[in-house]
């Protein structure tokens, strides 16, 4: 099994969606011992933003098309995605080689055999039936763009409520850890 493990929060040590991706790895190799893991700690070392349309070879490319397995570490910044972890998504958007156009027009994804687990941290609660549900582009903004590429079966493991008090950021993280050790692994 290729693993690909990316991080994007600022928040170092004290990050959550840090904490959960570390569980979430740990469980994956524990059940694959021989899993190749390759890691990115997209605030330490980011991505560049796209200045040109995507070279085709890139490296991140070519690992994201290596990877069986992609953990991503996605923490709500401003109701959407860090924008390191949008560096990164930028650059795996490659006619050709992640979706392709149709005659028609139409579009179709190439990603289809990958498993996505994203570790989703948010400060408030934005799940349904939050009145602020329409306001997560977040995790919506994952589940289309994966979509998109071929990936429609996204999981999330999802801790909300983290900027709302120690009690709530620990529950949130207990509930959290509990679903990395109970996923499917195998
Ligand atoms: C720059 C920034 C923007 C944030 N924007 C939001 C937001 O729009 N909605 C929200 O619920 N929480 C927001 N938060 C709170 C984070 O989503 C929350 O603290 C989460 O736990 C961060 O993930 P981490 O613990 O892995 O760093 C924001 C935090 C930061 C640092």
């Amino acid at each position: 099994m290729k693993l690909l493990h990316i991080d994007s929060s600022i928040a170092g040590q004290q990050s959550v969606s840090r904490q959960l991706t570390a569980a979430i790895v740990r469980r994956l190799r524990e059940a694959n011992p021989d899993a190749v893991v390759i890691y990115h700690d997209l605030a330490a070392e980011p991505v560049e933003h796209l200045a040109v349309a995507p070279a085709a070879g890139s490296v991140t490319l070519e690992e994201f098309l290596a990877a069986d397995v992609v953990v991503i570490g996605a923490p709500m910044y401003n109701l959407g995605v860090p924008s390191q972890l949008k560096a990164w998504m930028d650059r795996l958007v490659v006619a050709g080689r992640t979706f392709y156009y149709t005659e028609t027009g139409a579009q179709g994804g190439l990603c289809g055999g990958k498993r996505i687990i994203v570790a989703s941290t948010r400060g408030g609660f934005y799940t349904a039936p939050s009145p602020i549900a329409a306001m997560d582009h977040q995790e919506s903004h994952l589940q289309s763009y994966f979509a998109f590429l071929g990936i429609s079966d996204v999981e999330f493991i999802r801790a909300e409520g983290t900027a709302m008090g120690d009690e709530l950021r620990h529950r949130a993280l207990e509930a959290a850890l509990a679903a990395a050790s109970a996923l499917e692994a195998e």
